[in-house]
C-alpha cells in the first residue's frame, strides 16, 4: 500500500491472500486502494432497470426488481455515478491495465460516453448472446437477447494484454470474434450457496480473465455481488479483490468460494503434491500451506491419488514415481506433464469423445455427467460436480499440454503409450474446443 493509501476493512480474506471481500460503497472504498495496482478491472455495474417494468421469468410475468441498488436515479444521476466509479477505476488500473464493463442499453451508452470523456481507450464492444432470454412480453419489442462488454484501456497509450492465441485455440483453431455465443446464463449449481438476481456466469468471466490477464496478476470486481469474478480468478490462479455493499451478498461469494469441495483446479494439485514431497503433512498442515480448508485440501487429496500422484501408504501418503517426476520438474514442465497425466486418463478420453461436437459448456457439462452416471455410481448434484471438475481439467490440460516439449521426459513412466500414440492422442483432445 502506498503512504496515503489504508486497508479498507476486510469482510473475508483466505489464508493465502488471494481472494478477499471488503464490505461498503465501492465510490468510498476505491480511493482507499493504491493507484497503477490492478492489472484488470471487472464491473457489473447496477443497470438502473429496476424502475416498476415487467417480465417473464420461469413462465411467469414478474416485476422487474433487482434491488434498491438498482433503481435509475434519472439521466444526470445515473451518468455523475458512472463518471465517479470509472475515474476511480482509471486511477487504480495498471499503466497497461483494462477494464470489462457489462451492460444493457439501459446503462452502457453512459459507461462508453464516460470512457470517451475520460480518455480510456475503447478496445471492443463485445455481445454476449444470451441462448435463452425471456419472451418480450408487449410484443413491442424485439426479445432483448444479449448483454454489452465494453473493453477498454487505461488510457490511448496503454498497450494492453491479449492472450491472442489462447482465446484462437479456444474457439477452435479460429480468431475470436466480439460476438460470444457460447456462454449460457449461470447453470443451477453456480447458484447452490444462495441466489444473486444478477449473476454472472462463471464461464464468462473465465473467458474474460483468460483473455486479458496472466497468472498471479491483480483483478479487481468493484461490483462483486456474488463475487463471480473472484471465484473464476482464484480458479485461475489470479489473485482477486471484491467491493459488494450488502451482506448477503457477500455472505454467497464467501461460500461460494471455501464452500464448493470440488478439485477442480489443477494447479492446487501441484501446489498439494509440492507440499506432499517436503514430508507427509496432517490434513490440518496440508490446508494451511495450500491455503484452503481441510475439506477443499481433502478432495485435491483424492484428485492426486486419483491421478496416481499419491498413493496411501501405511505411514501415510506418499508421492509415486509419476508424482516425485512432475515435482522434480520446473512449474512449466510440471505442468505439461500434469496436463498429459490427465488428458491419458480413460474417463477424460471418453468424455472429451462424447462432448467434442457440442459448443457450450452446460451442454458438455450435461453430457459427461449422463456418461459418469452409466459408469460409476455416482448420480445427481455430485455427478454434476465431477463432470464440472472433469471439464475444468480438460480445459486447463489443453491450455498447458504442449507448452514445451516434454513427451520424452514423460515416457520413461508411460505404461502403455508408444510417444507417437501419445502424440495422436494430444492432436485429438487439441481438436476439442472448450
Ligand atoms: C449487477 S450486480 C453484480 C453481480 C455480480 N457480477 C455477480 O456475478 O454476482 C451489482 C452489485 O453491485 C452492488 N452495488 C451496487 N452499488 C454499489 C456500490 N456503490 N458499491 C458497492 N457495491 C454496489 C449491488 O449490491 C449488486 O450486488
Amino acid at each position: 500500500m502506498s503512504e496515503n493509501t489504508k486497508n479498507p476493512p476486510t469482510y473475508f480474506t483466505d489464508a493465502a491472500g488471494r481472494f478477499t471481500l471488503y464490505q461498503g460503497n465501492c465510490l468510498e472504498l476505491m480511493p482507499l486502494l493504491p493507484a497503477c495496482s490492478f492489472d484488470l478491472i471487472f464491473a457489473d455495474p447496477p443497470y438502473f432497470l429496476s424502475n416498476g417494468g415487467i417480465t417473464c421469468h420461469a413462465g411467469k410475468m414478474v416485476s422487474v426488481n433487482k434491488g434498491k441498488w438498482d433503481r435509475s436515479m434519472g439521466f444526470a444521476g445515473n451518468y455523475a455515478f458512472t463518471k465517479d466509479w470509472i475515474a476511480r477505476c482509471q486511477r487504480l488500473l495498471k499503466p497497461n491495465g483494462t477494464m470489462f464493463v457489462s451492460g444493457t442499453s439501459h446503462i452502457i451508452h453512459i459507461v462508453g460516453a464516460v470512457m470517451d470523456e475520460l480518455g480510456l481507450k475503447i478496445l471492443n464492444d463485445i455481445t454476449w448472446v444470451k441462448p435463452n432470454p425471456p419472451p418480450n412480453l408487449s410484443c413491442r419489442y424485439f426479445t432483448h437477447a444479449a448483454e454489452t462488454i465494453l473493453w477498454a484501456g487505461r488510457d490511448k497509450k496503454c498497450r494492453h494484454k491479449f492472450n491472442y492465441q489462447l482465446m484462437k485455440r479456444i474457439n477452435g483453431g479460429k480468431q475470436m470474434k466480439s460476438v460470444w455465443t457460447d456462454i449460457e446464463t449461470p447453470r443451477r449449481d453456480e447458484k447452490v450457496f444462495g441466489k444473486h438476481p444478477t449473476q454472472k456466469p462463471l464461464a464468462l468471466l473465465e473467458r474474460i480473465i483468460a483473455a486479458a490477464s496472466d497468472e498471479g496478476d491483480l483483478i479487481l470486481d468493484p461490483f462483486s455481488g456474488s463475487a463471480t469474478t473472484g471465484i473464476a480468478a482464484a480458479r485461475m490462479n489470479r489473485q482477486s479483490i471484491g467491493l459488494e455493499m450488502e451482506t448477503e451478498f457477500l455472505d454467497i461469494g464467501v461460500h461460494r468460494f471455501v464452500g464448493v469441495p470440488q478439485a477442480d483446479n489443477p494447479d492446487r494439485i501441484l501446489d498439494l503434491i509440492k507440499v506432499h514431497a517436503l514430508g507427509n503433512p496432517t490434513p490440518t498442515e496440508l490446508a494451511r500451506c495450500l491455503g484452503m480448508t481441510e475439506r477443499q485440501a481433502h478432495y485435491y487429496r483424492q484428485a492426486a491419488s486419483i491421478l496416481g500422484l499419491l498413493r496411501r501408504s501405511e505411514s501415510g501418503w506418499a508421492l509415486t514415481e509419476i508424482g516425485k517426476t512432475i515435482c522434480e520438474n520446473r512449474q512449466l514442465y510440471a505442468r505439461s506433464l500434469l496436463a498429459q497425466r490427465i488428458l491419458e486418463l480413460p474417463l477424460v478420453q471418453s468424455a472429451i469423445r462424447k462432448s467434442r461436437r457440442y459448443r457450450t459448456k452446460n451442454t458438455k457439462c450435461r453430457i459427461i455427467a449422463e456418461l459418469l452416471s452409466r459408469s460409476t455410481a455416482l448420480t445427481g448434484s455430485t455427478c454434476t460436480r465431477r463432470a464440472q471438475t472433469l471439464l475444468a481439467w480438460i480445459d486447463w490440460s489443453l491450455a498447458h499440454c504442449c507448452a514445451e516439449p516434454v513427451l520424452p521426459v514423460f515416457h520413461a513412466h508411460c505404461r502403455d503409450d508408444s510417444l507417437g500414440r501419445q502424440n495422436e492422442k494430444l492432436v485429438k483432445c487439441q481438436r476439442f474446443a472448450i
